[in-house]
């Protein structure tokens, strides 16, 4: 059987990542695609470099020119401009926008059958514009944001727990951003919900409320750190469990935004919720019960997607 083929298009801090575990991996071959000339290309020779140390089979090629992704089985979309210290994700809309109709028509000519993870920022609405300029359809293109999110919210508990990070799941909804909705009663310790732990006295109900703000900021403390950019490993991290459970039919259950027609009473937008993702793509969307206060902060941040997405239709009429 052929190797899979992963086009990761962005070969930046997160996509050079992204093609070193894609090879650690071994989930097929790599092409690095960037419009930086040489940076590709350098990236892809020094990790076919370590694959003898390493031990893993997978070629791997930089390149400049959207012929190169022909046939890809994924992929990953990286390209644009990270968050800089002090700038919202939001700023980045307008730039990043005409970034993904560039990279919408490269996949559209030389990839429409590939699975689709959308990771640049303000991801939500990056990811609907990609969509709609790709044209491929919507089970096929998805956003990385909810395992990124939650991943930073179980490091967090597992640390406040002293327990191990695969024995706390997280579940966190809603828009990659400041609103995001970090569900304690849907978090886990070995199957224990979080408020069952608080009332087990592991925890007090205030510390929980200060770990789900640094969930929610979690973007932006590594942005004041770095300071020259955003996180790149564990977005990276995130985005390569997506694509292994599609290319290994895993269906595993995953956070991620997704398009939603009709479930949670939404439509024609991307909303970060629960979905299955197998080799069919997104195979399902999960809708979960929520209360009225979980519901009331899931509003809210599909409010501010929304804002984002009208205000891409503004700067983009097409896509109106
Ligand atoms: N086509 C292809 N690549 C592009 C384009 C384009 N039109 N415009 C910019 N790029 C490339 C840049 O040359 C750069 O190499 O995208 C790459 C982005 O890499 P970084 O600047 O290192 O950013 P990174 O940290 O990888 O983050 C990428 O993911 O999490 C989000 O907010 C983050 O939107 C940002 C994206």
């Amino acid at each position: 059987m052929a190797r899979n083929k992963i086009a990761l298009i962005g070969s930046g801090q997160i996509g050079g990542t992204l093609a070193h575990l894609a090879g650690l991996k071994e989930l097929g071959d790599i092409v690095l695609f960037d419009i930086a000339e040489g940076m590709p290309q350098g990236k892809a020779l020094d990790i076919a470099e370590s694959s003898p140390v390493d031990g893993f089979d997978a070629k791997l090629a930089g390149t400049n020119t959207y012929e190169a992704i022909e046939g890809a089985d994924v992929v990953i979309v990286t390209a644009g401009v990270p968050r800089k210290p002090g700038m919202s994700r939001d700023d980045l809309l307008e730039i990043n926008l005409k970034v993904m109709e560039q990279v919408g028509a490269g996949i559209a000519k030389h990839a429409p059958n590939a699975f689709v993870i959308c990771i640049t920022n303000p991801l939500d609405a990056m990811v609907w514009a990609l969509q709609k300029f790709s044209g491929l359809p919507s089970h096929k293109v998805v956003g990385m944001a909810g395992v990124l999110d939650s991943a930073r919210f179980r490091y967090f508990l597992a640390d406040e727990f002293n327990v191990s990070v695969e024995d706390v799941t997280a579940f966190v909804l809603g828009g990659h951003g400041d609103t995001m909705v970090p569900l304690t009663r849907y978090s886990t310790v070995a199957g224990i919900p979080l408020p069952d732990l608080v009332k087990m006295g592991w925890c007090t109900a205030e510390r929980l409320e200060q770990i789900v703000q640094r969930t929610r900021d979690g973007g932006a403390e590594i942005v004041g750190l770095l300071k020259t950019g955003s996180a790149f490993y564990a977005p990276a991290s995130s985005a390569i469990a997506m694509a292994e459970s599609y290319l290994k039919d895993k269906k595993r259950v995953l956070p991620c935004a997704a398009a939603l027609n009709g479930q949670y009473g939404l439509k024609n937008t991307y909303v970060g919720v629960p979905v299955i993702i197998g080799a069919g793509g997104v195979e399902r969307v999960i809708e979960i019960d929520m209360n009225a206060d979980e519901k009331a902060m899931f509003d809210k941040s599909v409010a501010s997607v929304d804002g984002l997405i009208e205000a891409c239709k503004k700067i983009q009429p097409s896509l109106a």
